[in-house]
């Protein structure tokens, strides 16, 4: 595919088919997305790819623990709730997939929604990014896994695979950390949904809105 191509065609996928993925052929992305930059070349990424069981075990862990409304656990530090535009966008993407999916007012099926990434959108594989512990307290290694991450997405489009970086997946690192056998010198970052998109989920087709170009990038020493 040519590279504006995909990058213009790729977009988050939250319905998977449940058609396994060859391993081969995660090696092959996992191949293009380690070409990544990243700080001095330290590459302080991990990542571990979960399937099957253990991945089911994950799910239901997850599940569990959402319900029983216990607090996120996550192993980076968090953010308070948007505000200003950052929540006027994260309110525009849930509303389209919400429209997408006919649940916007039906509170029952939003929650289920949103039980759907902790569940890792019911995908038949997730990657769990990590790095090493031993950069914790600094930020340049979370920049590092944005790299490698978008390159797992980009990677993954191009052999017709559908992925969906999840936050949610992560919520509950003890959880993941356990079943994905993650080591303690190790930080968990974030997961990321992957598999063969499914043809009737109307929320994959949702295409987000991006600030215009003109906006984001500011000229200096211009004509
Ligand atoms: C760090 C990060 C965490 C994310 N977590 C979630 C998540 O928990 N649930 C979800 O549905 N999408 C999640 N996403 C996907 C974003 O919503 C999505 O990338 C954004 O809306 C832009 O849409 P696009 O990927 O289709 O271009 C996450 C993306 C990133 C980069």
């Amino acid at each position: 595919m040519e590279f504006e191509e995909l990058v213009k065609q790729r977009r988050s996928i939250r319905g998977y088919k449940q058609t396994p993925v060859p391993k081969e052929v995660i090696l092959e992305i996992v191949e293009l997305a380690i070409a990544a930059p990243s700080s001095m070349n330290t590459q302080p990424w991990h990542l571990h790819v979960v399937t099957g069981e253990p991945l089911d075990r994950i799910r239901q862990g997850n599940t569990e623990l959402m319900m029983a409304g216990a607090k996120p656990q996550r192993e980076i530090a968090a953010h308070g709730a948007y505000e200003g535009v950052h929540r006027e966008r994260q309110v525009e993407i849930a509303y389209q997939l919400f429209d997408a999916m006919g649940i916007r007012d039906d509170k029952i099926m939003r929650k289920d929604w949103m039980m759907r990434g902790f569940r890792q959108f019911d995908a038949p594989v997730s990657i769990v990014v990590t790095y090493d512990r031993a950069l914790d307290m600094a930020t340049i290694g979370h920049f590092d896994l944005g790299a490698i991450t978008y390159g797992l997405c980009l990677a993954a489009w191009d052999r017709g695979l559908g992925t969906v970086i999840n936050g949610q997946g992560i919520m509950q690192s003890g959880v993941v950390r356990e079943h994905a056998n993650i080591p303690e010198d190790e930080v968990i970052m974030t997961c990321v949904a992957m598999g063969y998109p499914a043809d009737e989920f109307a929320a994959n087709d949702v295409r987000s809105t991006r600030v215009p170009p003109t906006e984001v990038a500011t000229f200096i020493g211009f004509d």
